[in-house]
């Protein structure tokens, strides 16, 4: 089984998440960071893995971009989604967006967890981590973490459906 992850995050988090899942598929799966818009061969892999971050409400454009260019390939293999985020308040929200861009090829969308960590972040991206996380704590909430278990039911759903 050939599976590619398509990562499209912005501060490492969602590359993490990817690594995470891809110690839990079977088989090597690759994982393609989209930051430099490589070219993707999707016919090349049984299934597709999309992971996107959340700046703003909205899921990360990069990733719009790849969905769109996956329902062109029109392959009609499965794909896949996780959701990187440090509020899970929206999830819903953000696993229909997803789910509308990858169009029905869409097997299942997860939500993974997200982290405030401001060490690559830089200018505004960084005064809105250490903001957020300030308040968190104030408010004596704990820190978004990468949902590992989210990640385990994600590549269990994957196996069954592409094995
Ligand atoms: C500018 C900015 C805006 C963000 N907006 C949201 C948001 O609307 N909702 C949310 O849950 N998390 C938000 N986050 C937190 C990120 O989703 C979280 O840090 C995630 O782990 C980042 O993934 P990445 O490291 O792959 O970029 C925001 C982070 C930044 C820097």
């Amino acid at each position: 089984m050939s599976i590619l992850i398509l990562v499209c995050g912005h501060l490492g988090s969602t590359l993490k998440a990817g690594k995470l899942l891809a110690r839990q598929l079977p088989g090597e799966a690759a994982i393609v960071d989209t930051e430099q818009n490589p070219e993707v061969d999707f016919a090349a892999f049984d299934c597709v893995v999309f992971g996107t971050n959340v700046r703003m409400l909205c899921l990360n454009r990069r990733f719009k971009r790849y969905a769109a260019r996956w329902k062109r390939a029109k392959t009609g293999k499965p794909a896949f989604c996780y959701v990187v985020a440090a509020s899970d308040g929206n999830f819903q929200r953000y696993e229909a967006a997803a789910r509308r861009a990858l169009g029905p090829s869409c097997a299942a969308v997860v939500y993974a967890g997200g982290e405030l960590d401001s060490s690559h972040a830089k200018g505004f991206a960084k005064k809105v981590i250490e903001d957020v996380k300030q308040q968190t704590l104030a408010e004596g909430r704990a820190l978004p973490q990468i949902r590992e278990a989210a990640l385990t039911a994600l590549a269990r759903q994957i196996h069954e459906t592409v094995c």
